[in-house]
């Protein structure tokens, strides 16, 4: 069979990328390695950038969004026993952030992809992509005991980190950044109301902790915790003691525990691909770059990764023109970049070292310190936070 644009990956980039694709009157297929249960299963990231928003709503699913999103103007930060309330609205010039999980994004975006009866395998085992240099490339793959084979005119490689497609570019073609943090996040879900109204971020002498929500009834909480631990060794009872030890008297008080509805641990990494592109082939979202989970911006760099390469594959079949496709590794990279860097600053920020000197929580206290303290420090905090506008810097 033959379509336009092979996608491979179901996350919210592949997605995503499908829906807006439809929009324009582009076909695509996607090409999923497990079951829509899987992809659903997964608790990640759930915070949205006005961006991402914005791209659900071009997109056509921004309905329940809407409805039981909560929009949040502000984050705390914690640090020496002391919070200090940023108003990210005030010092973005009125932007905000929504509180929506991925999960309900990615189920937004399957629904919205069956009603329109667009075409997704999932369990294809064996992904394989081809000929990427040529303007022929094709993606096969096997499922229940069939081997199938998808011609295209291109491919977005939209399948995470551990992904095929960035995997099967020529080694000598690509240039990979990375950093690995000495530890991961533990993540706790629990049906309880959120500790409080907004986020939370947690400088504490034990750890980083990060008190986050998925809606007014259900809480999201992490912990810092070495890469050494596993989740299994973590009752909820030793996470919710845990926590209230990093936390103040008012979280301490205000703290409702219950049961886990998931636990898993996350480890941290910095991870930047240079190019994006290889031939007929482009990678988008995690398949692309990791950034650490500090300041929730994997997926909304996803989103709009996604968006310019949409962009671009319009201006092929559209204007007949390859000025798109040709600009598209250097306009993500900017973007991706300039997340990376806030991503690894508030994680350094935030986190205790295995070998930090005693210095330096008072150099992370004093930078607090100055950063909540400054007109400046304050807009730095939330413009990057809330993400900077898709035309950023061209
Ligand atoms: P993914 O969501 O990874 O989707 C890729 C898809 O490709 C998957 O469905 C996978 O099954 C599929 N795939 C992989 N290999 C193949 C193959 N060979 N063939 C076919 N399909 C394949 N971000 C935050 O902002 N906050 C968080 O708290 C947060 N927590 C996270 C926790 C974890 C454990 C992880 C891994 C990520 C987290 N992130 C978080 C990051 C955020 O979830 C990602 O940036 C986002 O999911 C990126 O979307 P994606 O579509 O690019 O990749
Ligand atoms: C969440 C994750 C983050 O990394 C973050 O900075 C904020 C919120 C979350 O999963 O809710």
């Amino acid at each position: 069979s033959r379509t336009q644009v092979a996608i491979v990956g179901a996350g919210p980039a592949g997605l995503l990328l499908g829906q807006l694709l439809h929009k324009a009157g582009i076909d695509a297929v996607i090409i999923e390695r497990v079951s829509a249960d899987y992809v659903l299963g997964r608790i990640r990231a759930g915070i949205l950038e006005q961006v991402s928003v914005d791209l659900l709503d071009e997109a056509g699913v921004g309905t329940r969004m809407h409805a039981e999103g909560l929009v949040h103007g502000g984050v705390e930060l914690m640090w020496d026993g002391r919070r200090h309330r940023v108003d990210l609205n005030k010092y973005s010039g009125g932007q905000n952030v929504m509180v929506y999980g991925q999960t309900e994004v990615t189920q937004d975006l399957m629904q919205a992809r069956a009603a329109a009866g667009l075409s997704t395998i999932y369990e294809a085992r064996n992904t394989a992509v081809h000929d990427f240099d040529t303007a022929r490339p094709y993606v096969t793959w096997d499922k229940d005991g069939q081997s199938y084979r998808l011609d295209c005119d291109f491919i977005a490689g939209c399948d995470g980190f551990h992904g095929v497609c960035r995997a099967s570019a020529p080694r000598s073609a690509i240039t990979e950044y990375e950093k690995v943090y000495p530890f991961g996040w533990l993540g706790l879900l629990a049906d309880t109301p959120p500790v409080n109204d907004e986020l939370v971020y947690i400088n504490s002498p034990r750890g980083f902790a990060l008190c986050s929500q998925r809606s007014k009834t259900r809480s999201r909480y992490y912990l810092q915790v070495p890469l050494t631990h596993h989740v299994e060794d973590w009752s909820d009872d030793a996470f919710w003691q845990e926590l209230r030890l990093r936390l103040d008297d008012e979280g301490r008080e205000r703290l409702v525990t219950g049961p886990s509805l998931e636990k898993s641990i996350a480890p941290l990494r910095s991870f930047v691909t240079e190019p994006l592109r290889f031939g007929r082939m482009f990678l988008a979202g995690d398949a692309g770059h990791i950034v650490p989970p500090t300041g929730a911006k994997g997926l909304n760099l996803a989103t709009t990764d996604v968006k310019y390469l949409c962009n671009a594959l319009v201006e092929f079949y559209r204007d007949k023109s390859e000025a798109g496709i040709d600009d598209y590794s250097r306009k993500c990279l900017g973007r991706i970049w300039r997340a990376e860097r806030f991503s690894w600053w508030l994680t350094q920020l935030m986190h205790r070292f295995p070998h930090d000197e005693q210095i330096t929580a008072k150099f992370q206290h004093a930078e607090l310190d100055y950063l909540t303290h400054s007109e400046a420090g304050l807009r730095t905090i939330a413009e990057n936070y809330v993400g900077l506008p898709l035309d950023f810097a061209e």
